[in-house]
């Protein structure tokens, strides 16, 4: 409880990031390590990821989106898929039981169709259920991909244009960033990406054109609040101009 006490004055002197997005990264390697089963590595993610979501709506982040399962991970051999599902699962029934008196919004990014009906149901349960919270926005990426949100948006511009909805030389960044998953809410100031590796790998290109980078050293089950804090900080150093000068 000092700890939590001494991190929180600690970040009282910095600017908090309105919205952070976080790269889940390093599961596998970490399990690897240990030459435990990748799904070990996910588990042991998954209570990070629970840890984590939990201190940034403590420390007051707004808005937190998390990649939890991208629209190439279908890839991953069928048992890695299953135990990510089942670890999904266990999770959003676990939401539901035990955080009625949560402030948290839970909401998913993402195209739900491919996903079966009984992790629908508990997608759509966990929205609902949290629709009126007043607290921080929890966005949980599942088969989401960046390309994928932009050709949907695409989509939906187009037949707003052919049915009369929308004027073509009215579409403007606005219009894009509308039709986004994230609608409504704003770009992400930081993104933080565990594991070491420097990439984006098709999450928030659109929302993330002046975002701040963090690449951290440690495998995302390791990543503690402290590293979080310290996320924060090199974000309090970053001269974000925007484009200006
Ligand atoms: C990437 O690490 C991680 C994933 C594809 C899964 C992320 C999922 C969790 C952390 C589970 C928690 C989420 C919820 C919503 C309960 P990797 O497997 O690619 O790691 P590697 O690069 O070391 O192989």
């Amino acid at each position: 409880m000092a700890l939590f006490k001494k991190k929180q004055s600690d970040l009282s002197e910095l600017k908090l990031p309105e919205h952070i997005g976080i790269i889940m990264d390093g599961n596998g390697r970490w399990a690897k390590k240990r030459h435990l089963p990748r799904s070990a590595g996910h588990n042991a993610g998954g209570k990070t990821f629970r840890t984590i979501s939990r201190y940034c709506s403590d420390i007051g982040i707004k808005y937190l989106t998390v990649y939890a399962f991208s629209t190439e991970n279908w890839r991953r051999p069928k048992e890695e898929i299953d135990a990510l599902m089942k670890l999904f699962k266990d999770y959003l029934e676990e939401a539901l039981r035990d955080f009625k008196d949560d402030s948290i919004v839970v909401r998913f990014i993402g195209e739900k169709n491919p996903f079966s009906d009984d992790l629908k149901a508990l997608m759509l349960e966990n929205e609902e259920g949290s629709k009126g919270r007043d607290g921080m926005v929890l966005n949980i990426a599942m088969n989401y991909g960046s390309r994928d949100e932009l050709v949907r948006a695409v989509k939906k511009i187009s037949s707003g244009v052919k049915n009369g909805e929308i004027d073509i030389d009215l579409i403007d960044e606005q219009t894009i960033s509308d039709n986004l998953y994230t609608a409504g809410q704003p770009d992400p100031d930081l993104i933080i990406r565990p594991s070491g590796e420097y990439r984006i790998s098709n999450f928030m290109l659109w929302q993330s054109a002046y975002t701040e980078f963090v690449i951290m050293n440690k495998l995302w089950p390791d990543f503690s609040k402290e590293d979080l804090d310290e996320a924060i900080r090199i974000f309090n150093q970053r001269n974000r101009r925007f484009g200006g000068v």
